[in-house]
């Protein structure tokens, strides 16, 4: 593994030469040859010779890149849940593979460098990629989730033994034809990238990207890769603070997973058995409420989450004077919840909300589904939101315990624990 020298000399806003080219042989003579600030120019990068990538910031919403972002021309990337490659082509035609942590994963992938050539579109003689390798299913023609791609033989794979197929997803172009291309923008780097490759089916492809920057179109294409096999989307910067930042954490790539949203899924239909009253501009109405699934086998209602979002003061407004009609004198005995939960007033169950959520998760003190799952724990909703009143739908005929238990269970975090019961850490995360 190539270990990176500190870059300790390193000429502000300028690339490290240790960065760009991180081998000893070079460096330790041009530091005693040649000025400091002229070290970049004398360590150039070149291929076979692994850089550290650069890698994106965590965000925990749709609001964060907009604010982030405002104003500048952005593209989103499909997160692809693979392996981080950066794929090199040197002069001489020889392939190098690298991993995220720059260790040479060459002999791991003898079948991309044996296809290496039916992406080339021009005369390319030399290229670093970044790209994402994921496992790939041939017959069905998807994306396979980690974890598959991890039982692939790391050392010395035999080309006709490997069990595991993988497709490389390619997002940047860090150098190209003798010419580093790491301080030009992306929207640059990308069209250098289009015009000399090509995309090969299964094999080779462009990572699926929209240039956007209306949220709700973001937030969409987000829902889209998560129904594609992947984790979220790499938003970035296209033609302002768009260059490629050698082994930084930078804020002009920031990741959105589907965790960070509230309405990524399908919808369930909820009963409202309490309200909580408001406080501040929503004083005098109810501000939250408890919502309940129904089990139809014991005819009773559970307790599944309070909900405070998605609701305009409109809307509050309009629930608290329809609610405040219906309002009883203590729970009904069919009604199932923690005590901690105690509303300030129990409702007859007569109105259904549509309500979407990040994700459903155990829970100590919620009722849902109560004894399918687990014995002790019900189920309950992350970061639910109100979508709208289900008029058409009487309480009964609310989403009931089964079916929110095969939500819960069809769930990939479930589905992959169920499987793998390892806890393993992706190495995805971290990019
Ligand atoms: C990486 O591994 C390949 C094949 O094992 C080898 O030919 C190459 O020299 C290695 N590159 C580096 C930079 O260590
Ligand atoms: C539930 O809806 C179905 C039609 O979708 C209807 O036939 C049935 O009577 C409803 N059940 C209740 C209890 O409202």
């Amino acid at each position: 593994m190539q270990k990176s020298i500190t870059s300790f000399f390193k000429p502000k806003d300028e690339i490290s030469s240790t960065d760009q080219c991180p081998n000893y042989d070079i460096i330790i003579p041009a530091i005693l040859m040649y000025d400091i600030k002229e070290l970049h120019k004398h360590c150039p990068m070149h291929p076979g010779m692994p850089l550290r990538p650069m890698l994106a910031q965590p965000t925990k919403g749709v609001h964060e890149v907009l604010e982030r972002f405002s104003g500048m021309h952005i593209t989103c990337e499909w997160k692809y849940d693979g392996e981080r490659a950066q794929i090199h082509l040197n002069n001489q035609g020889d392939i190098s593979i690298f991993s995220r942590n720059s260790e040479n994963n060459t002999a791991k992938y003898p079948d991309l460098i044996a296809r290496s050539k039916s992406f080339l579109k021009t005369n390319v003689h030399s290229y670093i990629l970044d790209s994402e390798i994921v496992a790939w299913d041939v017959e069905r023609k998807q994306i396979l989730p980690f974890q598959v791609l991890s039982t692939r033989k790391r050392k010395n794979v035999d080309i006709d033994e490997i069990k595991v197929q993988v497709c490389v997803y390619i997002f940047d172009l860090l150098y190209f034809n003798g010419i580093s291309l790491v301080t030009k923008p992306l929207s640059e780097r990308r069209m250098i990238l289009f015009e000399n490759f090509q995309e090969i089916e299964g094999e080779w492809k462009f990572a699926t990207a929209l240039n956007t920057d209306d949220m709700d179109e973001v937030q969409q294409f987000l829902e889209e890769s998560i129904k594609g096999n992947c984790e979220g989307l790499m938003v970035k910067t296209l033609d302002e603070e768009a260059t490629y930042e050698i082994a930084k954490r930078s804020r002009n790539w920031l990741k959105l997973k589907k965790d960070y949203l509230s309405n990524v899924g399908d919808s369930l239909d909820l009963v409202i058995i309490g309200g909580y009253k408001g406080k501040g501009r929503r004083t005098g109405i109810y501000g939250g409420f408890l919502l309940a699934c129904y089990d139809a086998e014991n005819e009773e209602y559970q307790s599944i989450c309070k909900i405070g979002t998605g609701f305009t003061d409109e809307d509050l407004k309009v629930h608290s004077a329809f609610l405040q009609k219906h309002v009883l004198s203590g729970a009904k005995s069919y009604f199932r919840y923690d005590s901690s939960l105690e509303p300030d007033a129990w409702f007859e169950p007569v109105q259904v909300w549509e309500v979407k959520c990040a994700d459903l998760s155990l829970s100590p003190i919620h009722r849902a589904a109560i004894g399918i799952v687990d014995n002790e724990r019900g189920i309950s909703l992350r970061f639910p939101r109100f979508i709208r009143i289900r008029d058409d739908k009487s309480p009964e005929n609310a989403s009931d315990a089964n079916q929110i238990a095969h939500m819960y269970n069809s769930q990939d975090q479930v589905k992959n624990n169920q499987k793998s019961s390892n806890g393993m850490d992706t190495e995805s995360d971290f990019y």
